[in-house]
């Protein structure tokens, strides 16, 4: 493997990722949902077109699954240029990052995922890459180095991140235009869902569609993932077809509640409630109680919670809401509601964020 390829896309391609890469909108018009963020899309592309130049730097945030990478696809074929993808950790050193400005072509997209985990050496190296496409290269050494700037084709950096508040602010300054991904609605889930049963060959009817997408947490890829599954079910136990009764039938088997909340949510409502009466608990203190990973807990699982009021957090931890007793079949007792906090202050939950 030559320097190149073990920088730039190092994914390995295990089945699900082979799935996915098949489901993946390629334009605009096959990107469902996001309606916000594909307006202010489309706009740029046309605007870019128009003035023939590349598109401005474009950053993507949001939960794991809600379109980042494919968004950033769609971007290249939409554009009509080609796309490299690298992210934060695969670059290690500057020179890394060097090695790909240099072979970089003219209005080429360069996607960096996971933008927050690129360390200092390397985001310097960035910074003029982004601005003015140039790279600062210091030859020599002692009294006799000297700095040397090489110019680099304009290029467009498309950054994606699930927790953009670890990234350094000269970055995020970098890029002109930045969206945010939301999770996405009931409506939006069932034509993803009904789009990709499409690309995979499966009968589906519509009411199965919404179920499926209705408790697949607003996320696209848990959703052609339970798709997946309950095709399984369906072409083992029922005619093949996902009904609304399959689909209740499948997930239920799934031990997918009518939430869309699995075993590992459950386990970590149940954790706060039971271990820590309710919580405040610190996140590393719960991470340690699951058996789960922190950043697991605050990517994966977290967000969605906290959308559906099940958790808050607090500045002194993690807290289970009334809510969530009542989803668990768990009674909420008084002295909880006596330890309810009042909304945090905007800056402590910026802080939090
Ligand atoms: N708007 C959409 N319409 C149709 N399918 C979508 C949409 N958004 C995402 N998907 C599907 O969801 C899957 C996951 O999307 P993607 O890989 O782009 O998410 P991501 O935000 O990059 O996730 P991560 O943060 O884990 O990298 C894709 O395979 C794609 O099929
Ligand atoms: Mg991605």
């Amino acid at each position: 493997m030559n320097d190149e390829e073990r920088l730039l896309d190092p994914q390995v391609q295990t089945e699900e990722a082979q799935t996915e890469k098949s489901l993946r909108p390629r334009m605009l018009s096959e990107f469902i949902g996001q309606e916000k963020v594909v307006q202010q899309l489309r706009i740029a592309i046309a605007a870019a077109r128009g003035r023939k130049e590349p598109l401005d730097h474009t950053l993507f945030y949001g939960p794991p699954g809600l379109g980042k990478t494919s968004l950033a696809g769609v971007l290249a074929n939409e554009m009509g240029v080609n796309l490299k993808i690298t992210s934060g950790p695969a670059i290690e050193r500057a020179g890394d990052l060097a090695a790909i400005l240099t072979n970089l072509q003219k209005d080429d997209l360069l996607f960096i995922d996971e933008v927050h985990r690129l360390n200092r050496a390397v985001e310097e190296v960035l910074y003029p890459a982004m601005e003015d496409f140039a790279l600062d290269l210091i030859v020599g050494k002692g009294p006799g180095a000297r700095n040397l700037r090489l110019k680099l084709p304009r290029f467009t950096a498309i950054g994606a991140t699930t927790r953009v508040a670890l990234l350094t602010s000269p970055l995020r300054d970098r890029f002109g235009s930045i969206h945010r991904l939301e999770f996405y609605a009931d409506e939006a889930m069932r034509e993803i869902i009904e789009r990709s049963a499409r690309i995979l060959n499966v009968a589906i009817e519509p009411d199965g569609a919404y179920e499926i997408g209705r408790r697949a947490r607003g996320t696209p890829r848990i959703g052609n993932r339970l798709l997946r599954r309950v095709r399984d079910y369906a072409q083992v136990v029922a005619d093949g077809v996902i009904s609304l009764e399959v689909a209740r039938t499948a997930l239920h088997t799934l031990e997918v509640d009518e939430l869309g909340l699995d075993e590992n949510d459950r386990r970590l409502l149940h954790a706060i409630i039971t271990l820590f009466d309710g919580g405040p608990v610190g996140l590393s203190t719960l991470a340690a109680a699951t058996a789960e990973e922190v950043d697991a807990i605050e990517d994966v699982y977290e967000p969605f919670l906290i959308q559906l009021g099940f958790v808050q957090r607090t500045p002194r931890g993690r807290i289970a809401t009334h809510r969530a007793y009542g989803h668990l079949g768990i009674p909420y007792s008084e002295s909880h509601a006596a330890k309810d906090h009042p909304p945090d202050t905007d800056a402590e939950q910026a802080r939090l964020l």
